[in-house]
Formats: C-alpha cells, structure tokens, sequence
C-alpha cells in the first residue's frame, strides 16, 4: 500500500465513523506507524508502505476508528510546553488544568511559597511543571501504583525534582506546606455514562468520585484545612455554585470557555 492510498482510506474511513479531527489524526496515525515525520507522510506519496508499517497503519486506525484516544496512538501530549509520555495507565493531560498551573506559580512567586504538594498527580504533568518552572521540588501522590510508575518516566525524560508517594489522599502529609494542589476525579457516575467514547478508554478511577462527583473535592477541602496556606482545586463544569458555598475560598478562576473551572482557598 502507498502512503496516498492509506491516507485517502484513513481519512475516508475516520469522517465516516464522524471523527472530527479527520484530517489530522489520519496523518498522525501514517506518522506513528511509519516513525516518520508528517513532512515525510506529506512529501512521500507514492513511498510503498512495508507489510508491517502497513499492519501497524490498520491497527490503528481500527482504534481510532472506536475513539481510542490520538494522545494513547501517539503515546504522547503536550502540557504547558512539555512533552508528556501518556498511555491508558493515566488521564491525558487537559489544556484546562493549565489555568490550575498558572494560578499556582503565581503564589508560588509573589507569597514565595516553596513547600508544594500535587495529589492525584496522574502522568506528573502538573508536578513536573511547577517543579522545572519555579525551580523548586514538589512532592506529588497517587493511589495508583500504575499512574506513578508512568509519571516517574516524565519526571526522569524531563529532569524535574519531584518527588513520588504512592498513597490513598494526604494522610502520608506530615508537616504544613505551602501549596497543595490538584486535579481530582470529580465526575459522577451519570455524567460518566455521557461522556464521549475517547474518555471512557481513561482511567475510571482518574474520573469518578462518588455519587455528584464532589467526594474527593469534599476530602481535600476538609483534609488540607491545617495542613497547608493555599489549596488549588480543579472542578467539573457544574460544580461551580458547590464550589461558592465552601468556606475559605479566595477565589474562583474560569476557563476559556468561560466555566468557573479552578478554586482557589485560603487558610491562612
Ligand atoms: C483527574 S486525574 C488527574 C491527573 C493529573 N494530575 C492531570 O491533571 O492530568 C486524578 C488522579 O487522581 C488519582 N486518585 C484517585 N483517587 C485518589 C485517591 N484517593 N488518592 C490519591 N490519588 C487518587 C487518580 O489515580 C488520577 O491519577
């Protein structure tokens, strides 16, 4: 098979099974299978494919077909300028949580606050931001020994200081900090069933917290009250008048969509 022939397959194939990123995800799924650049995929068109380039080509794009998400294909996403590897073992970095980030390194700038936590921390995206950016090293927890294995391989590709605990919320916190910051599951079950076919390939335990999706927003709120100055909470799109009625919040900030997306709180 020629590079032209896949290419005009896949985009075919990928606008009939309503994918609305057709054109892209075609040409990234040529460059995964090849390792090639999409300046070669677009310059080579007449390149005859080898039998298992084009094997690794039709493999993919049955996932993608089923919405298995671009960023587990490419085995990569970028958050906040960096390069993150991401595969099913972690929530693939959102573009909202960089509103989350930016807040944090504002505190961390003008009430030079060092001492930062991130729980939940996933893929390490955002204690591996905050880590390189201010300078500083971050502590960082997850219940799933999985989700660490992978963020340890971020922090080790990108040289941050972060520092890994494998534990079930902050219990492990011994002495105040500064920051504690994090982008919790707070989906409901109901919401889950409604969202889009590529999220249900995440973790479900990324996504869902009890029965509104507030369970863990709820613990942190409770939880980091004495053990730190400012808590940083992302939250889901409905959440916002819930959010409002919690004592010691500072501020909400919105995403740019417009949703009250991340909660600042104050203890101190
Ligand atoms: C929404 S994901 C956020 C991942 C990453 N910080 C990000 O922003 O993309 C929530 C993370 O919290 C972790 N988590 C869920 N329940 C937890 C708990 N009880 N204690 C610690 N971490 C938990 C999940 O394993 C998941 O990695």
């Amino acid at each position: 098979m020629k590079i032209r022939d896949a290419l005009k397959k896949a985009l075919s194939e990928l606008k009939a099974a309503n994918i609305g990123s057709y054109g892209n995800d075609a040409v990234i799924l040529l460059k995964t299978a090849l390792s090639k650049d999409e300046v070669f995929i677009l310059t080579h068109q007449d390149y005859e494919m080898e039998q298992a380039e084009v094997e690794q080509f039709l493999e993919l794009l049955e996932k993608r077909k089923e919405r298995y998400p671009i960023a587990y294909i490419t085995k990569s996403k970028e958050f906040f300028g960096f390069n993150f590897y991401v595969d099913e073992r972690v929530l693939i970095p959102r573009p909202e949580t960089e509103f989350l980030v930016e807040e944090a390194l504002k505190i961390i700038d003008s009430a030079s606050a060092k001492r930062v936590v991130d729980v939940g921390t996933g893929s390490g995206n955002i204690a591996i931001t905050l880590s390189k950016l201010a300078n500083i090293k971050v502590f960082a927890s997850d219940i799933s020994h999985d989700a660490l294995a992978l963020a340890k391989l971020n922090r080790d590709r990108l040289t941050a200081d972060v520092e890994f605990i494998l534990s079930n919320g902050i219990d492990w916190l011994g002495k105040k900090v500064d920051i504690i910051v994090s982008n919790p599951p707070y989906v409901s079950p109901s919401e889950y069933e409604s969202l889009s076919e590529d999220v249900k390939f995440e973790p479900k335990g990324a996504l869902i917290a009890g029965e509104d999706g507030t369970k863990f927003i709820q613990y942190l709120i409770k939880e980091a009250r004495g053990r730190c100055n400012y808590l940083l909470i992302e939250f889901g799109y409905s959440q916002g008048e819930f959010i409002k009625k919690q004592a010691n919040l500072e501020k909400v900030i919105k995403d740019f969509s417009g949703i009250d997306r991340v909660a600042v709180f104050k203890f101190s």
